[in-house]
């Protein structure tokens, strides 16, 4: 690759200064790191609107950038990454249902408050709340999922919750009968679970409106993306917000070694505020041992 152009014969030319200028403004905006290895990703994810836009090379993009603001949401939308599927990293879900609310059970807990903050295109909030769906149905409870996620077509497409029929592999049969109905060759998530989840736009770099406390919070696979300066921040955030006796649930590669001395680990990537009497639970595993 030279210095000025992604390969021999590129469709839009993107200079050095082009991607300096992406990267900090992606920086900037998202929190997400996009180093050197990872130009031709972007590029290849932001012709589409050069298209769009009618622009001759990416010169002329980062112009619309810089003066129209209503191109921002479509640069966000188009350099996130939002590979999710339901049930993904099946662990926390088992744990959510062999621990968690059987810890609620017990203590009679009637208001639960969960947060699925980089929900993407909703399957990691619908698998909770098909986790919890033995609870929802109990009019006694208060139980409320918060999702949300930067990227405004995404979060379009969870809050429709409607999904191709092949995703099906990843949810058990008896949960299928109670939380979904076939259409055709896609399926729909039904009323019971997709009431109790709440989608709402939401940068986690920026300020957060919510002030009560939350029960669980999943984070998982979007920290990678942030430098460990965002992390701490947004970890030290999540401290406030989690409840004494919570748990926060990140991604498979990610930890919080280095990042927050305030969580005890208890499992394989979940975690509990250390103000909190811990235990470790072996049979979900220990990361880092
Ligand atoms: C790879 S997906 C992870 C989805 C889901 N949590 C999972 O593990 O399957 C990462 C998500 O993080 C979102 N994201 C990236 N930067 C963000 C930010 N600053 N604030 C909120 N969400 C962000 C992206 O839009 C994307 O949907």
């Amino acid at each position: 690759m030279s210095t000025n152009h992604l390969d021999d014969e590129p469709e839009f030319l993107m200079t050095d200064k082009n991607f300096e200028y992406i990267r900090t403004l992606a920086y900037q905006q998202t929190g997400i790191v996009l180093p050197e290895r990872k130009k031709h990703m972007v590029y290849s994810r932001l012709c589409r609107r050069l298209r769009v836009l009618g622009h001759n090379d990416f010169g002329e993009y980062c112009q619309t950038l810089e003066h129209n603001n209503d191109e921002l949401p479509n640069f966000i939308n188009a350099l996130t990454t939002n590979l999710t599927s339901f049930f993904r990293e099946r662990h926390h879900f088992d744990f959510l249902n062999d621990v968690v609310m059987d810890q609620w059970r017990k203590q009679g807990k009637k208001r639960i408050r969960i947060w699925s903050s980089a929900c993407s295109t909703g399957e990691e909030p619908y698998s909770i709340a098909m986790t919890l769906q033995p609870m929802l149905a109990q009019a006694q409870l208060d139980i409320k999922i918060l999702a949300t996620d930067l990227d405004t077509n995404v979060l379009a497409k969870a809050q429709a919750g409607i999904y191709p029929k092949d995703n099906l592999e990843h949810i058990a049969n008896d949960m299928q009968k109670s939380c979904i109905n076939l259409l055709g060759n896609q399926f729909e998530i039904k009323p019971l679970i997709k009431n109790h989840i709440h989608f709402k736009q939401l940068n986690l770099l920026q300020s957060w409106p919510m002030k009560g406390s939350f029960d669980v919070i999943f984070c998982r696979n979007v920290m990678i993306y942030f430098d460990a300066e965002t992390r701490k921040k947004i970890i030290a955030r999540f401290r406030q917000l989690l409840s004494n006796d919570g748990y926060l649930i990140i991604g498979h590669s990610e930890t919080l070694h280095h990042i927050s001395d305030e969580f005890v680990l208890i499992g394989h990537t979940i975690y509990r505020p250390k103000t909190h009497t811990t235990h470790s639970l072996s049979q979900f595993g220990t990361e880092g041992k």
